[in-house]
Parts: C-alpha cells; structure tokens; sequence
C-alpha cells in the first residue's frame, strides 16, 4: 500500500524495507493466521479465479501459520521471477512502484488482532500475503503487476497517481473476472475479506460493469466500506494488453479536464453486467445518519 507525505521509520532500509523476523510471531499469530485461512479457503474455491487456487498450491500456502517471506519468494522466484519483501507500514507511491515495476511485492508484517478479524483500516499479512501473492505465481498477472509499476512511475512525474491509483483498486484490490456466463473474484481486497467475498459476487445492490480503462480511472472508489461497483475484466492476458498497448498521456491530458464519476454512476455506454439496488450502500448511510 502507498501514501504521501510518508517518513521513512528508523530501522528501515533505503526502499523502506525491513526484515520481516518471522521467529517473533507468536502462536496466537499463526493461530490467527490458521483462522482466517480456513475460512476463506473453504469459500473461495467455487467463487474465485483458478488461478488463485493454483497459486496457493504452487506456492504451498496451506501449510500451517504465517508465511516465511524467505520462503515463499524462493518459490515465487521459481514461478514468475517475483520476491515478497516487508515494509514497516505504508510506503511512499512512488518506492511502491519502484518495488512493482522490479517485481518485488511489499507486504506488511503485523496481522490483526481477533478483534480486528473481519475489519481493519490498514492492510495486515493476511490481506498482503493472502490477497495478492497467489496470483503473483500467475505469469500474466505477474506481468500485469509489473507493467502496473511502470506506468506507476510515469503516473507520479505526469502528477496523475490519483488517476492511476484508481486502476490498481478496481482491478488489483477489487476486480471480477468473468469464467464463461459466471462471474468470478480476484481483486485483493474482495478474497481477503470474508464478508465482500460473497457480497461482490452475490448481493444485488453493488453494480458490475464490464472494465473500461479510462471509465476505472475517472471513478472514485470507497475506502470505508464495500464497494458500489466492481468492474469485470474479460481475461488477465486481456487486461495486460490493455495496459500495455494504451497510451496513457492522451488519457491523462482528456481526465485532466473531466469531472470525476461518483462511486454508484451507471452510464449510458457501460457494459452491465448487474445494475445495482444500492440497498447495502442506502442503508448503511441511513443507519450512519
Ligand atoms: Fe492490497
């Protein structure tokens, strides 16, 4: 995860890695790790990607406890050529990218506490290592995840990240995929969170429409709660080549001067897959108010 305005903590190295000293977790540590793998490994197979499985199993994630990082790039590296390495908390945009566009996935060290299991406001190894390193062993989206980290870096000279950043939250944190007539999960967010696993696939008041590249970027996303729309990609190699072949200066320049699109906006030229009630969105702001 990326911020601004970030100050490197002491005991970090250049690129604001750190060892990730896996001998200090705790059994309550693994044994949390243990709980939530549980639960989302018996939902997720008929919801999720293939893919996703497969990489659990490449990278023999179903072993008992946390992850060993050493370990889990040694496999990683074997597959796609990536590394996961741990970062103290947020990292500046642009060290994120520089990470990404050199294949190296930056990851948390801390794991929410059991009161924290099913909400917490900044991503623990759970959602890092369990949400995003399984398709990492996918050759395409490792590819994608990389190009991401490129054009990342582009991005931060044009001053364009926020544009940018939506792309990584509707496709990385909270994509669908499309699996023939189903629809299937693999962003990041949605696999980690028991809860929106089964919301983005199943509720009826999120809308689903078909991805659209400069469509995602003009949209805002929420960071507190589910989210309004998911957006559907037809294939990883199909999103991969979208973000290679645009280019991205002539979009920045057109949504330089376009107004912004809200969380739950349908418009007129989308590919709908699900036009959404909103109930969820409707009543959480009534309750709130
Ligand atoms: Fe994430």
């Amino acid at each position: 995860m990326a911020g601004s305005d970030l100050i490197r903590p002491p005991g970090s190295a250049e690129d604001w890695t750190v060892p990730q000293d896996w001998a200090s977790y705790t059994p309550d540590e693994h044994a949390m790790w243990d709980t939530l793998f549980a639960r989302q490994a018996e939902m997720l197979p008929s919801r999720v990607v293939p893919a996703f499985m497969d990489g659990l199993d490449i990278l023999r994630m179903s072993r008992p406890g946390i992850p060993d990082f050493d370990e889990l790039s040694d496999r990683l590296m074997k597959a796609t050529g990536w590394q996961v390495v741990a970062v103290p908390g947020l990292v500046p945009d642009e060290v994120f990218f520089d990470h990404l566009a050199n294949r190296r996935f930056v990851a948390g060290r801390f794991i929410r506490t059991p009161e924290q299991i099913d909400y917490l406001q900044e991503p623990d190894i759970f959602h890092d290592v369990f949400g995003h390193v399984p398709l990492l062993a996918h050759p395409v989206f490792a590819d994608y995840m990389q190009a991401y980290g490129e054009g990342g870096l582009r991005a931060a000279k044009l001053g364009m990240i926020k544009q940018l950043a939506r792309l990584y939250w509707y496709t990385v944190e909270f994509g669908l995929i499309r699996d023939g007539d189903a629809l299937k999960l693999y962003g990041a967010g949605i696999v980690s969170s028991f809860g929106e696993s089964r919301f983005a696939l199943d509720d009826p008041s999120p809308n689903r429409i078909g991805f659209d590249l400069q469509r995602v970027m003009r949209t805002d996303y929420r960071i507190d709660d589910y989210q309004q729309t998911y957006f559907v990609i037809d294939s990883f190699e199909d999103l991969l080549r979208q973000t290679l072949e645009t280019d991205f200066a002539p979009i920045y320049a057109s949504l330089a001067d376009a107004t912004d699109l809200k969380t739950d906006d349908v418009l007129a030229d989308d590919v709908v897959f699900t036009h959404g009630t909103q109930a969820y969105a409707h009543s959480r702001l009534e309750s709130a108010a």
